[in-house]
């Protein structure tokens, strides 16, 4: 049973906002490369984990303005979107979601614009949409999610091939990238469906736990996963600079940080793949999967703790789901 059946999500509920998004704003041309690239990158999929955070988030309170609470779920999965197609346009990634990315089908320079639209159109929308009793929204959805995402991804750049980076450092720039847009999509999903301040704080930490171990295990599947599941080659992120946890767990090992340290921009797919055997050996990756467990574990004690409130099942099952997540 898929995730969204588990949750009791109509996906295709979101699919449609969002192609609603698209072909409803008279600024982009029909039948133009713009709206094809949008309708194109819509329908690739993905699965829509951060649109599910929101409806889940909105369940916490007893506000039920649904039309409100889906299009707040459309637009966390358009800026989620914008950051997958920038991200592969800048580390050169060929796929995504198994289908060619898109700057390899229309060129760097219209993935980017077409990535800055998708996350600049959803400002406008939601600064449109006004909150039920009529005053301001205090803080823009869009503005909280997208300025962490962003700084996230510029760490991430600026510390390519550093091999000094520190465990810290790593997790801010994996909080910042990853787990606090799965946070606010919670905290800004219960805000809107009318939930208490100190509950939508609490389901933020909640996501920033269930983000952080997800992204930990993202880069785990790195070195676990095949390239046909990945959509790309396994080792690609150490190929291509990434200093991810299970790589700082093998850093301590002197023998193996020795050859670490030597792989650069131009090392070779082949020249890596004995690297990759030896770190899968080395006890780095249990080590990484416990510190991601452990993450899971703290995100399912504030589940536990909401109790009270029937939608904490729905926080056991994301934590249950992602703790499960093989691909
Ligand atoms: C991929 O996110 C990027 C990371 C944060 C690791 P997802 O795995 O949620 O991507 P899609 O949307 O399902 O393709
Ligand atoms: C997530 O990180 C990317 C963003 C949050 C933008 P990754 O770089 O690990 O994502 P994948 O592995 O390319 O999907
Ligand atoms: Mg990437
Ligand atoms: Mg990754």
């Amino acid at each position: 049973m898929g995730l969204h059946t588990k949750l009791r999500v109509d996906l295709r509920q979101i699919d449609r906002e969002m192609k609603r998004i698209v072909k409803y704003d008279k600024d982009v041309p029909k039948d133009s490369e713009l709206e094809r690239s949008l309708l194109k990158t819509i329908e690739a999929g993905g699965k829509r984990l951060r649109p599910m955070l929101v409806l889940v988030g909105s369940r916490f309170g007893d506000r039920k303005d649904d039309s409100r609470i889906v299009q707040l779920a459309a637009a966390a999965e358009f800026i989620h979107t914008a950051s997958l197609i920038h991200d592969d346009l800048i580390d050169r990634s060929p796929l995504r979601r198994g289908e060619p990315s898109l700057h390899t089908l229309i060129g760097p320079a219209n993935a980017l614009y077409v990535g800055n639209y998708m996350s600049a159109r959803v400002v406008e929308l939601l600064a449109q949409v006004e909150e039920p009793d009529g005053s301001e929204q205090q803080q823009p959805f869009t503005a909280v999610a997208t300025a962490e995402l962003c700084l996230g991804e510029y760490e991430q750049l600026e510390h390519a091939y550093d091999y000094d980076l520190g465990l810290d450092d790593y997790l801010l720039k994996s909080r910042r990238k990853t787990a606090h847009l799965m946070a606010v999509s919670l905290e800004f999903g219960a805000r809107a469906g009318g939930a208490p301040e100190e509950l939508c704080r609490r389901l933020y930490r909640f996501g920033e736990h269930l983000g952080l171990s997800f992204q930990i295990r993202d880069d785990l599947l790195d070195f676990t996963a095949s390239a046909k599941q990945l959509g790309k080659p396994s080792g690609s992120d150490l190929l291509g600079g990434q200093v991810t946890l299970p790589v700082l767990y093998a850093l301590e090992d002197p023998q193996l940080a020795a050859e670490i340290r030597t792989v650069g921009p131009d090392t070779s797919p082949a020249e890596l793949r004995p690297l990759l055997d030896k770190i899968r050996v080395s006890g780095a990756l249990e080590r990484a999967e416990r510190f991601c467990d452990a993450e899971l574990e703290s995100a399912r004690e504030i589940a536990r703790s909401l109790s009270p409130y029937a939608a904490h099942a729905d926080l056991l099952t994301l934590a249950d789901e992602l703790g499960g997540r093989k691909f």
